[in-house]
């Protein structure tokens, strides 16, 4: 992995939740290679052992341990096992996330013949609130329990950072995962809010928001099984001035930049967006 510049992360401990994902683990891989000590924190285990076993082999520290964000009594036992191998927790990135189908409607605007009875397709009214709140519990709650648990002993000592990965969809929201959206605004709008309580305490909170990033959550919606792109990738990439999907590497410099007291050691309460101008085209 090719850095864009490297920071001094030596002695700097970071747990990073959903850090086996595909952002997760390349920003968990940036960090190792700037000299940090990775906890690699997901619901599965042997995915976050072999993003570990690629930070052992490039000469990092990490370890990896079993976290689900959605339940407090598992995010304090995570941040036991961190402290209790590294000693303390510097720096906590929220990067557990995602959609589900079942919070996503078939279609971007409703269609009144949608509405009779026997039809497959899932408008926003089918929406379980079991769905809505899975995908509320993982992209927002499960992001506010990890700030309650980690920074508490962060508060505790005076110092630390939290670096939510939010999305353009808590920014201007997309259509068909409201769900998903108001969870990221959920996630924006807290980051400032617990960036104004901490900064007394010397914790900086701050986040990232990705814009389009082809992945394995979001695959089943931008590529058609051939590979080509769907119309909503087209739709995406037409409103991307930069006219690309982002690959995970090109969040490395605003999150390293974030990660550096020394860099952004007045920077608290941004939200950072890395999405090739996504946000700032009006589409004309
Ligand atoms: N991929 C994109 O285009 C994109 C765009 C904007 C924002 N994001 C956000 O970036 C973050 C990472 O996305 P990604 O594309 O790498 O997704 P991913 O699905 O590859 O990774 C998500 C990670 O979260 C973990 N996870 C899921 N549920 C969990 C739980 N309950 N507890 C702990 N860990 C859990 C998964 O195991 C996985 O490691 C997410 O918050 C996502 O919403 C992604």
């Amino acid at each position: 992995m090719n850095l864009p510049y490297k920071v001094d992360l030596q002695n700097r401990i970071v747990a990073i939740t959903g850090g086996s994902g595909v952002l997760g683990s390349a920003m968990s891989e940036a960090l190792a290679l700037c000299g940090a000590s990775v906890a690699i924190l997901g619901r599965n285990i042997e995915k976050s052992r072999l993003v570990l076993s690629r930070i052992e082999s490039a000469g990092g520290k990490a370890i990896a341990v079993t976290c689900d964000v959605t339940d407090k009594q598992s995010l304090g036992k995570a941040l036991d096992t961190v402290t209790g191998a590294f000693g303390k927790v510097d720096i906590l990135i929220n990067g557990a996330g995602g959609n589900m189908p079942q919070g996503t409607t078939s279609m971007e605007r409703l269609d009144l013949s949608l509405m009779q009875g026997g039809n497959p397709l899932q408008t926003f009214f089918d929406l379980t609130p079991e769905a809505i709140r899975q995908v509320m519990d993982l992209n927002f709650t499960g992001a506010l329990l990890a700030c309650q648990v980690f920074g508490r002993d962060m508060a505790a000592r005076g110092s630390g950072h939290i670096i939510n990965i939010s999305s353009m969809s808590g920014i201007r929201p997309l259509t068909k995962v409201p769900a998903y959206s108001a969870a990221k605004a959920a996630l924006t709008n807290f980051t400032q809010w617990l960036a104004v309580y901490l900064a007394k305490c010397g914790i900086r909170v701050n986040a990232i928001a990705p814009g389009f990033f082809l992945t394995e959550q979001n695959r089943h919606l931008l590529q058609n099984a051939d590979g080509s792109l769907t119309p909503r990738a087209q739709t995406i990439l037409a409103h991307t001035p930069m006219g690309r999907f982002g690959n995970p590497y090109d969040l490395t410099g605003a999150l390293l930049w974030l990660a550096s007291d020394e860099a952004s050691g007045f920077v608290t309460g941004a939200v950072i967006p890395v999405d090739g101008g996504f946000s700032a085209f009006a589409g004309v």
